[in-house]
């Protein structure tokens, strides 16, 4: 009798790994692993050959760093996406790339349910959960990490009594995510709030007050929305977002240390290496603020933050969210332009800005020679403006 088959999203580590068995031996199943490469990942064929040992019939590598920049990362950009004004939602984009992808799996193999390795405490399981069913309901979803209640020593003893060998080289006391728009750092020592993040928790980023004292500029170059270039020289947005990254991270800057509200009630202490994410999201807001009305600046701004909880809380594949995305991608026609950006010891500010779309006006805007503002139309337009409020002002409560 053959036995039906799960679809892991498969990470390489511990956890994904011990899965394999405790899938086969709890569920029934047999195990098709599937580790999809969303950036940064490493000796690929190495964890390949390790979701084999571990018991699964098959393992397979899916390349989707181009579709996670271009469907995920770009609108995402284009929203200036940023959870609790700071964290640029690094893995919340991923899951719902990670789900297509094991739906499309689990569909081609005829596989009836895919499991994932989230613990009950985080927002990832929200993410794997939610867009899987959004995908297709007839899947099941099997999170065994959230009630086989194992701490990280008895999940050791456990792959090892079946035979598996995870060699752990280096102990890593955190738990790390990474993918094309940034690196997650959380637990061990940083459980601690108060205790100030360890040099050893960061790859991408120097300490700023090691940074070079030069500091370096660069322009970013955009095309409706979308970024193009950097000084000048055109790169595929893949590259592009690397490039950068790689430039800020030298200078320090793209750390973030926060206390963050996750969607299951749970306040966190998060650590983040994104500074291509930061540096790119500050680059294209210049534009925006360049070529945008005012209304429509404002308006999107709400529509940002709305869009940004909506990805960090699993509703990536929901209809209100495909909705605030399509509005956001009408906005960008015309956010074309370049933005000159100063990396400098951890922080990185605007020096200058310029667009074939500005809207701004220097005959408008001067206090110098060759203004053309219509000062007598602001002092009738200020006395209309103003005119409720004195009359709201002039009338003393009670007064008839
Ligand atoms: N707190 C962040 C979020 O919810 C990072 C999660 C990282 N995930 C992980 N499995 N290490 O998006």
């Amino acid at each position: 009798m053959t036995r039906d088959l799960c679809v892991l999203a498969y990470s390489g580590g511990l956890d994904t790994s011990a899965l394999i068995p405790y899938l086969m031996e709890n569920h029934g199943v047999d195990v098709v692993a599937a580790l999809v490469d969303v950036g940064r990942a490493k000796d690929l064929e190495m964890l390949r050959e390790r979701a084999l040992a571990a018991g699964a019939v098959d393992a397979v590598i899916i390349d989707a760093k181009e579709e996670f920049v271009r469907e995920f990362v770009l609108p995402a950009l284009a929203a200036n996406a940023l959870y609790e004004e700071r964290y640029p939602l690094v893995s919340a984009l991923s899951r719902p790339l990670i789900s297509k992808k094991m739906v499309e799996l689990a569909q081609e193999k005829g596989a009836r349910s895919i499991a994932h390795g989230c613990t009950a405490k985080g927002n990832d399981q929200v993410r794997f959960d939610v867009s899987i069913r959004c995908l297709d309901p007839t899947i099941d979803v099997l999170g065994p990490a959230r009630e086989w209640n194992m701490t990280r020593p008895e999940i050791l003893d456990y792959v090892a009594s079946r035979g598996i060998e995870i060699p752990l080289t280096k102990k890593n006391p955190f738990s790390i995510d990474e993918n094309v728009w940034g690196r997650t750092i959380e637990c061990g020592e940083l459980e601690d709030p108060w205790e100030s993040p360890p040099d050893e928790a960061f790859t991408v980023t120097v300490d700023p007050r090691l940074a070079p004292d030069d500091g370096a500029e660069v322009v970013v170059g955009f095309e409706r929305g979308i970024p193009v270039s950097l000084d000048g020289v055109w790169m595929e947005p893949l590259t592009l977002i690397d490039t950068i990254d790689e430039l800020g991270g030298r200078h320090g800057f793209g750390r973030i240390d926060m206390i963050e509200n996750r969607l299951v009630g749970i306040k966190s202490r998060e650590i983040y290496e994104t500074p291509g994410a930061l540096a790119l999201i500050l680059a294209h807001k210049e534009i925006e603020d360049l070529v945008l009305t005012r209304d429509l600046l404002h308006f999107k701004r709400g529509v940002e933050q709305r869009l940004a909880d909506m990805i960090y809380d699993g509703q990536w594949f929901s209809p209100l969210a495909d909705a605030l995305k399509a509005f956001v991608a009408h906005t960008q026609i015309r956010v074309t332009g370049e933005a000159r950006l100063l990396f400098y010891k951890g922080s990185c500010t605007v020096r200058g800005r310029r667009s074939p779309n500005s809207m701004y006006v220097e005959e408008l805007a001067t206090y110098g020679a060759g203004d053309r503002f219509s000062h007598e139309s602001a002092k009738g337009f200020v006395d209309l403006w103003g005119l409720p409020l004195e009359v709201w002002a002039r009338r003393a409560p009670g007064d008839s």
